[in-house]
């Protein structure tokens, strides 16, 4: 059966895996194995996890099930899903609009990270090829062309799949590369434990130090969770507006935001050690005041460091799998960035899918080709779209749901594939935090970064 459904070029969702996989394949990504080691590393380790793990699942997942359902009921982009359930209000499918522009700015900076991850898919196998001038090239992820070129070669893939429309592209290039990830992770880690220097790793990284705890510390863990969980900016209104109506929406968002933060929270046994064992290998991973560095490209100097270590053939084995994975993983999540403004295109201009994804396509390119060539846009994009950009959206998802459309409407929708829904502890509760607990959250935490920025 499929998802309501306004023009032919929307598409839906052909099974339920199919689904799951892909919003967590939306989910999952450099988000997971770039930001959240590199976030864990500079705020100071557990205390950073502790907080992450609290915004993931006490304002993460309930957000998530409220974008799921309002896409579900109207079937629509974030834009016109506002304007579906408010067709009065000028105002609030602005909240939508939002969303599609900050998709748009973070997809400009995303590519340009997922293109380091595809060189190094290259840098490795040049190194263990004893290429090392080659294996230099692919490696100097400063280099604008390079950058340029890769991100380049990202968005076509990007559009290409987008272009394939949503079951016959976005879901099967899903369903078989997520599990192989995973699959990855947990050999590495296996791997990485018994190495020297581990134990140091492992410590900081569950050992949470209260002290460190800041009104920043709290904002990065809070836009790192809405990063990760693809939240904020409608990608998941997005992906609901292709869900079947017997969907269990509780279940499913669940589900995704147990394997968004469990895959999170492994890439993290991995990367953390390793900085430690890069370090004793001579890779400089603290600054002068003995802080861990805050550095972009931190995961891809470590990373290769270890591979190096474990030697041929298996350190060559692993090292070109892994970025080609992690690449595949930061694909998934590109097609649901650009899922969003094609998303908006085809319903609200009615484009076809395939002229859509083009010239949006282009159009986001443009901003990339900027980025690559600028790099330390990338920190004040992070800042803008992600640590600001996706809270407030939330913010402004949990206010409209609760006070304009109304928790209890979006409960009847949630029924249709949760029968007992009205029976349940989550209908008791989920009220609650998207009326109060995530709205005043998402609020005092971006107040307490503007007052201690600013005051
Ligand atoms: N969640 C993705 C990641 O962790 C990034 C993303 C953000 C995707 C917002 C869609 C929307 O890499």
């Amino acid at each position: 059966m499929a998802a309501p459904s306004t023009t032919n070029d929307r598409g839906s969702w052909n099974s339920k895996l199919g689904f799951i996989l892909a919003a967590a394949g939306s989910a999952v990504g450099l988000g997971n194995i770039w930001g959240f080691p590199t976030q864990v590393a500079s705020n100071g380790g557990g205390a950073f996890l502790l907080i992450y793990l609290l915004c993931s699942f006490l304002i993460g997942f309930p957000v998530m099930t409220a974008e799921l359902t309002m896409g579900r009921k109207t079937g629509k982009n974030p834009f016109g899903a506002f304007k579906a359930i408010r067709p009065d209000s000028k105002f609030y499918p602005l909240i939508g609009l939002w969303g599609v522009i900050c998709g748009v700015m973070i997809l400009s900076f995303y590519t340009v990270v997922a293109g380091w991850a595809f060189s190094y898919v290259f840098a490795e196998l040049f190194f263990f090829l004893e290429m090392p001038a080659a294996s230099a090239w692919f490696a100097d992820i400063g280099n604008g062309v390079l950058s340029a070129v890769l991100a380049t070669l990202f968005m076509v893939a990007t559009v290409g799949i987008i272009t394939g429309g949503v079951s016959g592209g976005i879901e099967r290039a899903t369903k078989t590369l997520m599990p192989t990830l995973i699959g990855i992770l947990i050999i590495l880690i296996g791997y990485i434990l018994f190495q020297p220097g581990a134990y140091e790793g492992i410590r900081t990284y569950l050992y949470p130090d209260f002290t460190s705890i800041t009104p920043t510390l709290i904002f990065d863990a809070m836009g790192q969770a809405f990063f990760s969980l693809s939240l904020g900016m409608g990608a998941l209104i997005t992906y609901g507006s292709y869900l079947n109506k017997k969907e269990n929406i509780p279940q499913a968002a669940a589900f995704v935001t147990l394997a968004d933060v469990g895959i999170a929270f492994l890439a993290g046994f991995l990367i953390i050690p390793a900085m430690y064992m890069a370090q004793n290998a001579g890779v400089e991973i603290f600054n002068e005041a003995g802080q861990l560095l805050e550095e972009d490209t931190l995961v891809f100097q470590v990373l290769p460091e270890l591979f190096h270590t474990i030697g041929m053939p298996v350190g060559l084995i692993f090292g070109v799998t892994f970025f080609f994975l992690l690449s595949i993983a930061a694909l998934t999540s590109t097609i649901s960035l650009l899922e969003v403004p094609v998303a908006f295109a085809i319903d609200e201009f009615g484009w076809r899918r395939k002229v859509a994804a083009r010239v949006v396509g282009v159009g986001i390119l443009a901003v990339s080709i900027l980025v690559a060539f600028n790099q330390s846009l990338i920190g004040t994009f992070v800042t803008i779209f992600n640590g600001v950009g996706l809270p407030l959206g939330g913010f402004l998802i949990c206010y409209f749901i609760a006070y304009v459309w109304k928790t209890d409407n979006a409960l009847d929708e949630m029924e249709l594939g949760y029968v007992n829904i009205r029976q349940s502890l989550f209908s008791k509760i989920w009220p609650l935090f998207i009326k109060i607990v995530c709205p005043l959250a998402i609020l005092y935490v971006l107040i307490q970064k503007l007052v201690e920025s600013f005051g």
